[in-house]
């Protein structure tokens, strides 16, 4: 940790790691929080940098180790990146871009999944590209197909190998007419990033259409890349040949506020994220205030608490503009302790909902269906994927001894370890380093009472 003593936070003798926690619960949060640029636009903006040819300068950008990987791959494809002219910038400098060796890239992959949005700059860029497999978290089995299969429709060769795939394009990239099986943030992320400078027209449809998504599109836009965005999630791209670099201040991350929200309705404190926005916060807050929490919209934040008891929600997660999947589990645990039945029906992964065996350890009554839920009406055409945890609550919730499963479920322990009563020993925490900038100096900030113990 590089902050001196404060407060509440004590560190172990020996160098922690800020992995292991010692948390004391049943204490509410209470202060005032600043959200970083959103991890998952800054990392795609910063391989779109690839593109230009000339200078970028990203503002906003969260100090996260997913940063980290996707600034390591880049360097070692000759992209000079540096501090920036502001606090919290890079510049990335591609005019030197060249081919990387296997093992350098291989190395630097880390456990994120952004290799592979490498692809289509690096095809255009030096007609080849290989991607070590990918990191990410265990939420899912996280294929790349929808991926795949789109850089073949734009001319690409994909080659299987056993530590990743290479990709060449022997007669270059060309416009192609695209249709998502689902509307996938990482794969109309991939047509983008790879249309761009593709000869031709680009005819992208069921896309994502995340605000993420439409910050890149900025980015692109900015850069010199004509891209328009139809109503029923169509997308058109006008390939160009030259695209210059761009200067471009980094949306807010919409799942950090939505984590801190749901630290202020479990713990029942009360937190000023500042740097939140309504317009991209609409659905969230709408079941923030349906399961008895409150807000007051600044123009430099949100201010969130709750507003009387906790009451229970029915909420099925689902693409932009529904209830982002990366929101429930920070706001189960405060349905924990709403009085009465609520239902979270995880639609998009199909493995989110490990972190409720935590939560149930710690006394939470919640029951997770496999298969969703039976019933006539099915929104979503992905049955197979589909899980429901139905919680019973109020259930006062007690210490325990937890692992952190995830980036957001990981979240969630550490919120429930705060609701608890009693001491909780919470392991794994580096995991959020991925998600959550100064997470443990926000944590202390809130006065939130812990050791760092390992
Ligand atoms: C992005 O993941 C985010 N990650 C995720 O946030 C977020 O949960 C997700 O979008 C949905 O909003 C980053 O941006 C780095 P998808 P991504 O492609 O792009 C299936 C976090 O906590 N699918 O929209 O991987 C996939 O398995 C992370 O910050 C295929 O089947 O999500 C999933 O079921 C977690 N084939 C669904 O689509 C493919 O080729 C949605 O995935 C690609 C995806």
């Amino acid at each position: 940790m590089t902050t001196p003593l404060q407060g509440t936070r004590r560190e172990a003798t020996a160098a922690p790691r800020g992995d292991v926690l010692a948390i004391r619960g049943g204490r509410a949060l209470r202060g005032r929080v600043k959200v970083t640029g959103a991890k998952n636009l800054a990392t795609k903006a910063m391989v779109a940098s690839l593109l230009g040819e000339t200078v970028s300068v990203l503002r906003d950008v969260p100090e996260l180790s997913d940063v980290g990987v996707v600034r390591s791959l880049l360097e070692v494809h000759g992209v000079h990146v540096s501090e920036g002219d502001e606090p919290g910038s890079l510049r990335l400098d591609p005019s030197d871009v060249e081919s990387a060796h296997m093992e350098e890239i291989d190395a630097h992959a880390g456990a994120s999944r952004i290799p592979i949005l490498f692809c289509g700059p690096l095809l255009h860029r030096l007609g080849q590209a290989f991607i070590p497999d990918l990191g990410g978290c265990r939420i899912g089995d996280r294929p790349i197909d929808f991926h795949l299969d789109a850089l073949r429709k734009f001319g690409a060769v994909v080659e299987k190998l056993p530590s990743g795939i290479r990709l060449s394009a022997p007669e270059g990239l060309h416009g192609a007419e695209i249709t998502l099986p689902y509307p996938s943030v990482g794969a109309t992320e991939q047509v983008l990033l790879t249309a761009v400078r593709a000869d031709g027209v680009t005819e992208l449809h069921n896309a994502a259409i995340e605000p993420e998504i439409m910050d890149l599109i900025a980015v692109l836009q900015k850069m010199g890349a004509i891209i328009s965005y139809e109503p029923n999630r169509v997308i058109f791209i006008e390939g160009v040949p030259h695209l210059r670099g761009y200067d471009h201040r980094s949306i807010f991350d919409r799942n950090e506020a939505a984590s801190w929200a749901s630290a202020a309705l479990a713990t029942d404190g009360e937190i000023f994220v500042e740097g939140a926005r309504q317009q991209e916060m609409l659905t969230f807050l709408n079941v923030y205030r349906k399961a008895g929490g409150w807000f007051d919209i600044h123009e430099d934040g949100i201010l969130f608490r709750r507003g009387g008891p906790l009451k229970p929600v029915v909420v099925e997660t689902d693409v932009h503009p529904g209830f982002m999947t990366d929101w429930q589990q920070p706001l189960t645990v405060a349905l924990t302790q709403a009085e009465g039945e609520s239902i979270v029906h995880e639609t998009v992964y199909e493995n989110r909902m490990g972190f409720t065996d935590a939560l149930v350890k710690m006394g939470a009554d919640i029951v997770v269906h496999p298969h969703g839920l039976d019933g006539g009406y099915r929104r979503v055409a992905r049955r197979e994927l589909e899980q429901a945890a139905v919680i019973n609550g109020p259930t006062p919730l007690h210490g325990a001894d937890i692992v952190v499963p995830d980036l957001r479920g990981g979240y969630s322990h550490v919120i429930a370890a705060l609701t608890a009563s009693g001491e909780s020993i919470v392991s794994g925490v580096e995991i959020l380093s991925r998600g959550y900038e100064k997470f443990l100096d926000k944590l202390e900030a809130l006065g939130a009472d812990f050791d760092v113990i390992g």
